[in-house]
Parts: C-alpha cells; sequence; structure tokens
C-alpha cells in the first residue's frame, strides 16, 4: 500500500490548480444513463472514485472514453444491456447507488447492492427507496439487494425528504426527468453540486427549476438526448487548500480554477470569521493567507449547504489546532467522523471529544509521527498536519486520498512542499 512522507515546517508559497468537483462528476456520470445519445463531460478529475464509477458503467454495458490528461470522458449509454450493480463495486464506493434512479427510468428496471456502511457512519439509503417507491417503483431488499422495477414509466409525485440527502436528491432528480407529469421534492439539498446536475440535465432536454427553500420541479421528459457539459469545480477541495494555508505558518497560495472565486463566497464568512485572508484576483483566481499572525478560534457545526460542509470538518480542525484561541466544532451529518481525531492526538493535539462535539486548544505546533489515514477528508487532514510538523511525517494507506484529491503530492510540491508517495 502506498504512503505519504512529508517534510514538515516549511512554509507553502505558489500556485495550486483547483479540480473539477469530485461529488458532481459522480452524479453526473450517472446522468449520462438516462439518453442513448453520447455526453461528453469536461474538467473531470482523474480520481479513483470517478474510475470506480466509470467501471460500473462499463459492466452495465456503456461505452466510456476517458483521457484524464485533459480532463475529458465522453459516455454513451445507447448499448447498456446489464442493470445490476454489484457489490463489490458499490461497497468500494456508496455513491455507485446513483446508478439506481437512471437506470429504472430508462430500463424499468435496476439490481443495486446496498452500499453498505462506511468509515464515518451506516449510510442509510430509505430516504432514496422510499422516493423511487414515491414514483411508482416496485422495490424489495433482498440478500443485500435493492430490486427495484416498473411495468410502465415512473409517474411524477411529491417527495418530501425527512432530512436534506445530497445523493438522495440527486437520484430522485434523475428518476424523475423520464417520469410521467410532474414530480416536485421538498427539503432538497441545494448543493451546487445539485445545480450543476440540474443544468446539465436541462441541457440535455430536461425541464427543472429549484429554488433556495429547498424546492425542486422536474416536468418528466419522454427521452433526453445527448450535451457536452463542463463540470464545477471541487469547492471541497478549493477549502482545503485554503485551510492548509491557514494552517502552515508564513504561507500564502494562489489558487485557480472555473468560477473558484464564486465558490469561496459561499464559505467567505467562515474564513474571514477564522484571520483568513481572501484577495479575489479575477473569477478564476484568488490569493489566501492569513490576515494576522494567528488564526481566531471558532464554535461552528456542521450543516447541509448553505452552512459549513461537513466535508471541510477535518480540515478546519487541523486548522484550528493552530488557532490563538479555543474552538468547538460539532459534527451533525455523520455519526462518526471524528476518525482523524486519534491520529491528531498522535501528532501532538488537544482535542477532546463531548459526544458529537470536537473542544480544540490552541498547540504552537504539530509534533511528526507515522500516522494512519481512515477517510477520505481525514487524510488529507493528517496531510495538513505533518505540512505543517517539523520533521519527517509518514501517512499510511494513502489510497483514501486519491480518492478525492488530484495530485495531491504534485500540486503541494509546486508550492515548496517536500512531500513524496512512497510505493
Ligand atoms: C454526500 O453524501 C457526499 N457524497 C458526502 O461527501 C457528504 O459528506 C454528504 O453528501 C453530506 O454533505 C457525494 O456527494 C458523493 P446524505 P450522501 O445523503 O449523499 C442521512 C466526501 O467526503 N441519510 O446527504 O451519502 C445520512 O445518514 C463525501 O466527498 C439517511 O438517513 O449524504 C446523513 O446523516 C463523504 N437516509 C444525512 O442523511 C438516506 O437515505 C446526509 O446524508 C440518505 C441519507
Amino acid at each position: 500500500m502506498d504512503k505519504i512522507e512529508i517534510s514538515g515546517g516549511i512554509p507553502l508559497n505558489g500556485n495550486i490548480t483547483i479540480s473539477g468537483a469530485k461529488n458532481a462528476t459522480l452524479p453526473l456520470i450517472a446522468a449520462t444513463i438516462l439518453t442513448d445519445e453520447p455526453v461528453t463531460l469536461n474538467n473531470v478529475p482523474n480520481l479513483s472514485d470517478v474510475h470506480t464509477l466509470l467501471k460500473l458503467l462499463q459492466l452495465l454495458g456503456a461505452e466510456v472514453d476517458f483521457d484524464p490528461s485533459n480532463h475529458t470522458l465522453t459516455i454513451c449509454s445507447k448499448s447498456i444491456q446489464n442493470f445490476e450493480a454489484p457489490y463489490d463495486l458499490v461497497r468500494k464506493m456508496r455513491a455507485s447507488v446513483l446508478v439506481l434512479g437512471p437506470l429504472l427510468a430508462r430500463f424499468k428496471k435496476a439490481r443495486v447492492s446496498l452500499p453498505g456502511g462506511c468509515a464515518i457512519g451506516v449510510r442509510p439509503v430509505d430516504f432514496h427507496i422510499t422516493g423511487l417507491r414515491n414514483l411508482g417503483a416496485n422495490i424489495n431488499i433482498d440478500e443485500g439487494y435493492i430490486n427495484a422495477s416498473c411495468s410502465h414509466n415512473l409517474i411524477g409525485s411529491e417527495i418530501v425528504f425527512p432530512k436534506v440527502s445530497v445523493t438522495g436528491t440527486e437520484n430522485i432528480i434523475m428518476a424523475a426527468t423520464l417520469a410521467e407529469g410532474q414530480t416536485k421534492i421538498i427539503n432538497a439539498a441545494i448543493e451546487p453540486e445539485i445545480v450543476d446536475l440540474i443544468e446539465m440535465l436541462n441541457s440535455m432536454g430536461s425541464e427543472i427549476s429549484y429554488s433556495n427553500s429547498r424546492e425542486i420541479i422536474i416536468k418528466g421528459k419522454t427521452s433526453l438526448h445527448g450535451t457536452n457539459h463542463e463540470i464545477i469545480s471541487d469547492r471541497i477541495e478549493l477549502g482545503t487548500y485554503i485551510l492548509t494555508a491557514g494552517t502552515v505558518d508564513e504561507s500564502e497560495l494562489i489558487l485557480t480554477g472555473k468560477n473558484i472565486a464564486k465558490l469561496t463566497e459561499d464559505t467567505i464568512g467562515l474564513y474571514h470569521s477564522i484571520g483568513m485572508q481572501i484577495d479575489f484576483i479575477d473569477t478564476n483566481t484568488i490569493h489566501v493567507k492569513r490576515s494576522s499572525n494567528l488564526l481566531h478560534g471558532i464554535q461552528i457545526e456542521t450543516e447541509p449547504f448553505p452552512g459549513f460542509p461537513t466535508d471541510l470538518q477535518a480540515q478546519l480542525m487541523v486548522a484550528m489546532c493552530k488557532a490563538g484561541s479555543e474552538s468547538y466544532i460539532k459534527e451533525t451529518i455523520w455519526e462518526n467522523r471524528f476518525m482523524h481525531v486519534p491520529e491528531l492526538l498522535r501528532m501532538g493535539a488537544d482535542i477532546t471529544l463531548i459526544g458529537n462535539t470536537a473542544h480544540i486548544k490552541p498547540i504552537k505546533n504539530f509534533k511528526n509521527a507515522p500516522v494512519i489515514a481512515t477517510d477520505l477528508r481525514a487524510s488529507f487532514s493528517l496531510v495538513m498536519a505533518g505540512l505543517s510538523a517539523n520533521g519527517i511525517t509518514t501517512i499510511n494507506r494513502v489510497y483514501h486520498i486519491d480518492r478525492g484529491y488530484e495530485n495531491v503530492e504534485l500540486k503541494l510540491s509546486k508550492c515548496n512542499a517536500k512531500i513524496k508517495r512512497i510505493k
């Protein structure tokens, strides 16, 4: 298993290009199942999660042509003749459940493995199943598989989500695009990645509108056509590097990527309150560094968009270890998303967990140590601590990082970091 070795304590200084958003790319790939015409996606990040989902689409029978060097991907789902997403693929990446809605909508049948849990929590899909049943699907669960079918087209309906669910909302949107009549989703997730999916589906002939009051209306069509779509930048990777610049003393970074100024504005309040200086150079470029010698502590909790994203929680925690005052971070989305804490404690952090709240006390700096990555975002928080600590930090199980961060060593090495991958 690969590991990453960092010789830390060196200020970061340089340019980082932000890649396309992983959590937009995955539903967009699933959405290509809805048409028998080719769909081309641009700004596709070269991530293991993307390759995993593309493998699933090929298993279903889609033609996939991905050129990671120019981040372009073309998929044609005309010849899909298999409708099963097997456990060994779905367990690797629960977002594979996103093929359920499109397969059901276009082929009226799907057999998708239940995703099973993952490191951060149980990850149920009951909202997906209830929503599809509301659209007229017959669904039963046996042998760990979701067996879905419908004898005729899905029928538009009103669907209320008991809790905001990102992929749950995405699955229902995609299923509803080919349903008869109108579907209204209430208490929908409205992340930028969902807006990106809506925009691509509308460019394929859908008629979808949404409001900030978490209502999405989908007018069903008999078929959709192909399109060419550029994926939005990854706001979580963006936030990760902003917080990295705040964590490593005397660092400053220039971040570039399609429309990242707008994506930064969505979370600018957080960055200002912890003491980051964000200069907007142009719509695709920002300059970031600490606005004073030390960051300020914060009291915050994770929430669905537009609140503070849970996918930045581990990264914020690391930055707050270096603040001049105490912080409290409450995790409200996932029941087990503090696995980075024991590893950070081994690097000298002063963090106490009280239920789902982390109490962080300032430390001068992290201490280098061998650590183990446990899940995608936690693994990057260990990279940040390693970049800050003097001496060598070794991070094991870096496959977690490769799921969501493209070329992490390359991007950081270009900013003076001493970081290398050991095969
Ligand atoms: C998406 O996961 C993201 N993944 C996650 O990012 C992110 O942490 C999460 O949204 C929250 O923002 C992708 O978009 C591929 P949810 P998702 O359904 O859709 C409960 C990363 O790091 N729930 O919004 O699986 C659930 O238990 C990943 O990139 C149900 O109870 O999350 C959780 O408490 C990690 N039943 C809450 O809702 C359901 O049927 C939000 O989950 C569905 C969800």
